[in-house]
């Protein structure tokens, strides 16, 4: 009986229906989780249907944001970054969560070791990646935030969003050709996130100049696109500490099980279950 499953458009190419059932199983609760295509318009259908037949949702693209205004509550951080990416329904009851930024600030702690609190960070982006995530650091204690991003209206907007919450992290905004000023953001952090969707694409550019990079800089570089992106290829070749989006995917989800079952999942198994093929049971 599917009880959870993950919602989007697209969404076939979702490894959480494997990766959750994983954890599932481990806890001898069977594989209650599906797939089901659900485009934006058929979104406020889908709430309420889900409302009665389901016990946990994920979201991913495009209905992160719209699904706020759907349900019945949401958690503090969830609320703070105007992001819903997990459902927990309970007797018809729709709390929404964000489980993204808890999810990327554990992968870099099991990537590099490194916490949030303290840090310096530079985010390539300010679409609804950088927004849930950037967020989160800066109300988890991360000293500062440059913002790079094409456009530079929606950076201020995040950053504006950030010092409405009254934390101690200091934002600001780089434009990603300006090299003296990108090569000053790079200087000056611990640890670059890329968290546009450039490099999806083989063909696509690098979210800034490569060249910026250099060797023996005292950085890592998390890229949040699970791909061997430029980005990476070249971190590589400079001997900085980098590592793709696979281990965000993992622990945002192993976040989104906890929310459901109050349980610990068995995060190898999850691990193991996100190498298998996309896709699952639809619903
Ligand atoms: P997601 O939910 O994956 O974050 P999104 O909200 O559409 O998706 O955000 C996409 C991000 O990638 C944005 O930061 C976007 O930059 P803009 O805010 O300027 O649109 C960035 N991006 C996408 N295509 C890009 C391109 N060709 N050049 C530069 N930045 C790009």
């Amino acid at each position: 009986m599917i009880k959870y499953l993950v919602i989007g458009d697209p969404v076939s190419h979702s490894r959480s229906p494997k990766m959750q059932n994983a954890a599932f199983e481990k806890c001898g609760l069977g594989s209650p989780y599906g797939i089901r295509h659900v485009k934006p318009e058929e979104l406020p259908q889908f709430v309420e249907y889900a409302r009665k037949n389901f016990r946990g949702v994920n979201l991913t693209v495009p209905h992160k944001q719209m699904v706020c205004d759907l349900v019945d509550e949401m958690t503090p951080r969830a609320a703070n970054c105007k992001s819903v990416n997990t459902l927990l329904i309970t007797d018809g009851y729709i709390l929404g969560d964000s489980t993204d930024g808890v999810g990327l600030e554990q992968a870099l702690r099991y990537n590099f070791d490194l916490p949030v609190n303290g840090k310096r960070f530079l985010f390539a982006g300010a679409g609804g990646a950088a927004r849930a995530t950037a967020i989160h650091f800066a109300c988890s204690g991360a000293e500062s935030i440059v913002f790079a991003n094409r456009t530079e209206s929606k950076a201020v907007e995040i950053i504006r969003d950030i010092e409405a919450l009254n934390t101690t992290c200091r934002c600001s905004f780089a434009a990603p050709q300006e090299r003296e000023a990108m090569a000053a953001a790079i200087k000056n952090c611990d640890c670059i996130i890329q968290a546009t969707s450039l490099g999806l694409k083989d063909d696509d550019p690098p979210p800034f100049d490569l060249e910026l990079l250099k060797e023996n800089t005292d950085l890592v570089i998390f890229d949040t696109i699970y791909k061997n992106t430029k980005l990476l290829q070249r971190a590589r070749e400079l001997n900085i500490p980098c590592s793709g989006g696979k281990e965000m995917l993992i622990q945002q989800g192993a976040e989104s099980f906890r929310l459901w079952t109050g349980m610990e999942p068995d995060l190898d198994a999850m691990r193991e279950g996100f190498e298998l093929p996309p896709g699952g049971v639809e619903v």
